[in-house]
């Protein structure tokens, strides 16, 4: 690994993406039986994308575009929440309104999200606070919406690793990285020679039409996989921007990645601490499987009970919830506050 590092570092992409040590990967591929050719290696660039900016109650948010679906998932379900007095709403009613924002953020997701390169995306749409309004009009204080009801709604079968940090330096320098091999090990091969691991991304397909991935989500076309094109993400780093505090925020997650980086924003937006977001136990619901999952004491037993009386499916979080690392920088007194996941590193992921 460190000699391949060392090639990249001294002869850039072309240390890597083409030569000898690009015959090694697809040597070694080949020789496990992959299919893997010079010429995917040597057509291989990194794109640099415009980031997906939109506002949520006064807070710029700038954060990860397509083919990441984070970014759009965020918007989608930030947007929905502004039309609510969301400061004054009850636990249960809280849960209620982000769960309805989640299903239908996720339902779009499911349907119409993929790589710009290959699919064209009404992004503008999406993230307009309009389309959020029309979205809006369709939820119910008093029930759950069956995500089989909302149009294009099927249901599937459910199906049954990544870091992030966060960084501001002394200049004001922000960066937030989210880096993926998907599920824990990737796909558990290191071309040998290389200390190269190979990621199982491909799983961010939608391999075949509603057949659900590792992290439970469905997709379709717009997801499919073809020669050369991205895999959909939910990895949603981001920059969030209000008068006077500027957070970086980030975790990993898989599915549950922009749930997360949400519940944060909106504690963020309510003046919580970093230790305090990065601690918050949270829940999560994504179109399908139509259950909320959450964490153990994310919603309390009563308030569990007036929401599935409202037609709620709750589960237990079945996996565990992602490593969240977030700065806060409170720009009235110029001091930064770090918070990183007490729930500490992700662990085995039950992949079907
Ligand atoms: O890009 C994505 O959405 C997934 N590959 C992320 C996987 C992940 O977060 C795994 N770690 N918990």
């Amino acid at each position: 690994m460190a000699k391949t590092l060392e090639a990249i570092a001294d002869h850039g992409n072309d240390g890597f993406y083409t030569g000898k040590r690009a015959q090694k990967l697809v040597e070694g591929v080949r020789a496990q039986g992959g299919n893997w050719t010079m010429a995917d290696l040597a057509n291989y660039k990194v794109i640099e994308r415009e980031p997906l900016r939109f506002d949520y109650r006064g807070v710029h948010i700038v954060t990860a575009s397509p083919p990441s679906s984070g970014g759009v998932l965020l918007a989608t379900i930030l947007n929905i929440v502004e039309g609510y007095d969301f400061a004054n709403l009850g636990p249960v009613d809280r849960i209620h309104v982000l769960t309805e924002a989640m299903r239908r953020a996720y339902r779009d997701r499911s349907f119409i999200l993929g790589d710009p390169d290959f699919v064209q995306m009404p992004i503008r749409l999406l993230t307009s606070k309009d389309y959020a309004a029309g979205l809006r009009c369709s939820i119910r204080m008093d029930r759950a919406t069956p995500s089989s009801s909302l149009p294009e709604g099927r249901v599937v079968e459910g199906g049954t690793d990544t870091t992030h940090f966060s960084i501001i330096d002394a200049d004001g320098n922000m960066a937030a990285v989210t880096a993926s091999v998907n599920l824990p090990m990737g796909s558990g091969f290191i071309i040998p020679g290389t200390g190269v691991l190979l990621n199982n991304e491909m799983d961010d397909f939608a391999l075949a039409a509603n057949q659900a991935n590792a992290y439970g989500l469905i997709g379709t076309d717009a997801n499919a996989a073809k020669p050369g094109k991205r895999m959909l993400s939910t990895m949603s780093p981001t920059f969030a921007f209000a008068p006077d505090r500027v957070a970086v925020i980030g975790t990993p997650g898989g599915s549950r990645i922009a749930t997360m980086v949400l519940i944060g924003l909106l504690e963020f937006v309510e003046g919580k601490t970093a230790a305090e977001i990065v601690a918050t136990p949270r829940f999560h619901h994504q179109y399908l499987p139509d259950a909320i999952s959450a964490e153990a004491g994310a919603i309390a037993k009563d308030d569990a009970a007036l929401l599935r009386a409202r037609g709620h499916t709750i589960s237990d979080g079945e996996r565990p919830w992602g490593n969240m690392n977030l700065v806060i920088w409170d720009l009235r007194s110029n001091t930064l506050s770090g918070g990183s996941d007490p729930r500490g590193v992700v662990g085995k992921i039950d992949v079907r």
